[in-house]
């Protein structure tokens, strides 16, 4: 720690320029990503995968910053030790104006707490969205090593701690506020310029500044082992899809009136009832040869949803006991496209809830995938 020595500046450079950035870049992308993590439509999850990404990136950034930037950006510098906790909650108690001591130029010990949280849950928040990420839409580095049910947990997490992310916020910029009037001076001002007024009477030395060069190189070095980490995690195929084998009878008899459905878009039960019925399929003949039906049959049941480990697969395997066919009669299919305008389904070129095609542009791969989602203009239908 360097000994006070320069009194004769008014200002102090507190919060050098890195940590300044990282501050406002951080709140820039913390917003874009809980405004389309609660409110974008599904398939914008991209956009809000890719700022976590760089969230991933600014925190490891701040870790390196935390033991190589200036003295104030030093995690040493703010640790809240009880001692620092009680000194400056007394401080508050008696109506002391802050700051009473060095570091409270730098972070007060609440401050500090909240510093320190706020990069765990942030953290913690990456992470379970890259376990999401993997396990539920089978994407990500993680997609080869997490199942779904994995995945469908961390979601559970990762979206409460984003609720307690909300609540952090709201408490970081009280706090902000309150120690802004009692310390008479703006805090968000310092994060803008870095600089802090001087209380008077006291003298503080110029701190120590950063570590560029073994900043640079330990954030080179992460930032390297985390792309490599990615690059050889989005090599291993994605756990919820298995190799399917190809099968022209049912490519070529199972897609004269429709699209072809993936087979993993229903139960086995499904499939066995569906082609036990097929003279009177939703209403027309369907029938094939007693062999054609049954080799059909045996591929259907084989790779029946049961077999696959998809967000597809795992949503659609709950039929309506109703209707057990029918995939868009399946509970979350009605839920997750209850949003869509009725219209959309009557008119072309969508036409019925069943033309998956129309609006999931892999459909026919069964991945479903939020990125091919684009719901098509309705165009009115010209009768002649
Ligand atoms: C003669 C035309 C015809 C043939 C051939 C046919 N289907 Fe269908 N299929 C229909 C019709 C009509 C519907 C009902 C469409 C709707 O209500 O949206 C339907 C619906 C379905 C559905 C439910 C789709 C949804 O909306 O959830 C599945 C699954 C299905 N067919 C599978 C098959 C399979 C497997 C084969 C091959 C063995 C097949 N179909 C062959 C006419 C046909
Ligand atoms: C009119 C367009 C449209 C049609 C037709 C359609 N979908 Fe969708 N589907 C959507 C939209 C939009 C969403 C995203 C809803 C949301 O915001 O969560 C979606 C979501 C899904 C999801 C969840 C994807 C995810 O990652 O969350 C699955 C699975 C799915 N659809 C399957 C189907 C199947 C199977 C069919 C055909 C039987 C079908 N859809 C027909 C528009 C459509």
């Amino acid at each position: 720690m360097p000994a006070p020595k320069l009194p004769s500046t008014p200002t102090l450079r507190v919060w050098d320029l890195p940590t300044r950035l990282y501050h406002w870049i951080q709140v820039v992308l913390v917003a874009l990503a809980l405004g389309l993590g609660f409110f974008a439509p599904e398939w914008l999850l991209n956009q809000h995968v890719v700022i976590g990404f760089a969230l991933v990136g600014l925190i490891l950034f701040r870790l390196v910053w935390g033991f190589f930037g200036s003295y104030y950006s030093r995690f040493s510098s703010f640790v809240p030790t009880p001692g620092r906790l009680r000194a400056h909650f007394s401080g508050i108690l008696n109506k002391q104006s802050a700051p009473a001591g060095g570091h409270e130029l730098g972070h007060n010990p609440v401050g500090a707490l909240m510093v320190f949280g706020l990069i765990f849950v942030l953290g913690a928040i990456t992470i379970t969205g890259i376990v999401t990420l993997g396990g539920v839409e089978n994407w990500g580095p993680l997609a080869g090593f997490v199942d779904f049910s994995t995945g469908d947990r961390a979601r559970a997490v990762h979206l409460a701690l984003a609720y307690v992310l909300v609540v952090m916020i709201v408490a970081h910029i009280a706090g902000v506020f309150a120690e802004s009037q009692r310390s008479r001076t703006s805090l968000v001002r310092a994060m803008v310029t870095g600089d802090k007024e001087l209380p008077k009477g006291r003298t503080f030395g110029q701190p120590d500044g950063a570590k560029k060069g073994a900043a640079l190189v330990s954030l080179a070095g992460l930032g390297g082992l985390a792309g490599v980490l990615f690059y050889l995690g989005v090599q291993v195929p994605a756990s919820g899809f298995i190799q399917m084998a190809e099968m022209d009878d049912f490519k070529s008899e199972c897609s004269d009136c429709h699209e072809l459905y993936h087979p993993s878009l229903l139960p086995e039960e499904s499939w066995t009832l569906m082609m036990a019925g097929l003279e009177d399929h939703f209403g027309e003949d369907a029938s094939l040869s007693q062999d054609t039906t049954l080799a059909i049959g045996t591929y259907l049941e084989r790779y029946a949803s049961e077999a696959w480990d998809s967000e597809a697969a795992n949503r659609l395997r709950v039929v309506d006991p109703e209707k057990p066919m029918q995939i868009s009669a399946s509970p979350f299919w009605k839920e997750n496209h209850a949003q869509i305008p009725e219209e959309v389904f009557k008119t072309r070129p969508v036409r019925g809830t069943g033309n998956c095609k129309a609006c999931h542009g892999d459909a026919e791969s069964g991945r479903f995938d939020d990125s091919k989602i684009s719901i098509p203009e309705p165009t009115p239908e010209r009768e002649s």
